[in-house]
């Protein structure tokens, strides 16, 4: 469904993502681990189309600053050189590192703007997707984002990418900075989401043993680099895994 073929991305002269390739087929949930820095924003960014916008941006300021070589392709398209909005249109939504919401709206307002690519006539129909999917936004929903705890602001975010009907959900370290047993129900909706809806996802994360379980084949990064590649099992039972993504 997605191949992302011998990425190349720098920031200036520092190179982020060293020639990495990674597939996605249809109905995975595929998982990238790997520590800080490692390169998993970028290589989210480059999939959704925000780095190709960044540089845009950063061109039209004068500075040419990031450089991207290789090829991304979704279902057959090559989108190297397709902006984010289309991408989206096409199917592709991510959720942003640190769940970014519209915290001067309500909890209903932000899934509202979050729908406003979809067709209309499926508003409501998501609408009661996601607050099934997360009861505990349902009594929050007149509630201001920025009034939220980090968790149902997580879950908000979540919420505000599947408005669109994704086909491939992007899930950048959905599980940082939240307590443990929130992150365990963050976990059961990416497989409650998976079952219930045909989307495909990427997950990204730095801490792999509540990954691990439910992934069917995961890549770690390591400095950009492809480091090794599995199953989620394969991962999950792997001793350098254990300790270098497991935590304490
Ligand atoms: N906008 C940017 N400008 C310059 N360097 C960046 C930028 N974003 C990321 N980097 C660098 O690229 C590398 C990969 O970063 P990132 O993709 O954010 O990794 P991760 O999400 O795994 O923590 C890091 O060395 C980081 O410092
Ligand atoms: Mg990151």
């Amino acid at each position: 469904m997605l191949k992302v073929d011998k990425l190349m991305v720098f920031y200036e002269n520092a190179l982020a993502i060293n020639e990495l390739s990674i597939h996605i087929n249809e109905g995975e949930i595929v998982g990238i681990i790997g520590s800080n820095s490692a390169g998993k924003t970028t290589l989210m960014n480059t999939i959704s189309g925000l780095l190709l916008d960044t540089k845009l941006k950063e061109q039209r300021k004068g500075g040419e600053r990031i450089t991207i070589f290789g090829s991304v392709s979704f279902i057959g398209n090559d989108i190297t050189n397709t902006w984010a909005d289309e991408r989206v249109k096409m199917g592709i939504v991510l959720s942003r590192e640190r769940h970014p919401v519209f915290v001067e709206s309500d909890v209903k307002e932000n899934l509202k703007i979050a729908s406003y690519l979809s067709p209309k006539n499926k508003f409501k129909e998501m609408l009661s997707f996601v607050y099934d999917l997360f009861p505990a936004l349902v009594p929050l929903r007149k509630r201001k984002a920025g009034f939220l705890s980090g968790g149902e602001q997580q879950m908000l975010a979540i919420g505000m990418s599947l408005m669109v009907k994704p086909k491939l959900l992007l899930l950048d370290e959905p599980l940082l900075g939240l307590a443990p047993t929130i992150q365990v129900k963050l976990i059961e909706s990416i497989v409650k989401i998976r079952k219930e809806t045909n989307v495909t996802i990427l997950i990204c994360e730095q801490f792999a043993r509540p990954v691990l379980p439910i992934i069917d084949r995961g890549y770690v990064l390591e400095n950009g680099m492809l480091a090794l590649e599995g199953t989620g099992n394969e991962l999950f039972n792997n001793p350098e895994i254990k300790a270098a993504y497991f935590g304490v």
